[in-house]
């Protein structure tokens, strides 16, 4: 029977290497925020896998929160339009705040998401997102805590999807082109 693993041209980045990418930025942020407490907040959906690996290699104390928000719709391409699905719960003024997210492409989402939650007050704003595609940049947005660069291709797994498929991959792979063609 034909499954998810045929739709995928080639793994970019295997299970053993994304292990190591996420303890390298998690010992990072240890580091970092030593005798702080702060909150990482993942950004749903795409974020869920690399945040629930991500918070276990940290071995300060920190809180967790989530946000969503559409920037894709269904497709490859971005809209350019952000929009809140559903807003943190916590309150977040005088926190520090590490944002998780899976890809910075554009940089639209994240440059929404910083502006919204600076206004609120928080005493600090990170960013720590697992990949990055810095030739897709469209507006300047900096990640302080970067797995690795990917290249211009459509990647799917550990969290991140195609029409909401493929997710739950436990590798990074890059879809045969026949799958958006159909
Ligand atoms: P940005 O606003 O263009 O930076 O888009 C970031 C969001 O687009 C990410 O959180 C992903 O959900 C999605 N995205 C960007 N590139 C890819 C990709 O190659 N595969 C899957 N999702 C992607
Ligand atoms: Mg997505």
């Amino acid at each position: 029977m034909p499954g998810m693993k045929d739709d995928i041209k080639e793994i970019l980045i295997s299970e053993e290497e994304l292990k190591k990418t996420v303890q390298r930025i998690g010992n990072e942020i240890s580091r970092d925020y030593e005798g702080k407490t702060p909150i990482l907040v993942s950004i749903l959906k795409g974020s869920v896998v690399f945040m629930a690996d991500l918070m276990r290699a940290i071995t300060i104390p920190c809180e967790i929160d989530f946000m969503a928000v559409s920037s894709y719709g269904s497709g490859v391409k971005t809209s350019g339009v952000v929009k809140i699905i559903k807003d943190l719960d916590r309150d977040i003024q005088g926190r520090d705040l590490i944002i998780v997210e899976d890809i910075l492409d554009s940089g639209m989402t994240l440059s929404y998401i910083l502006e919204l939650l600076s206004a609120r007050g928080p005493k600090s704003i990170k960013i720590a997102t697992l990949f990055d595609k810095p030739s897709r940049r469209q507006v300047d947005v900096f990640a302080q805590y970067s797995g690795a660069e990917v290249p211009d291709e459509f990647i799917v797994g550990y969290g991140l999807d195609y029409n909401e498929t493929y997710r739950n991959l436990p590798f990074i792979g890059v879809l045969k082109p026949s799958v958006y063609n159909n």
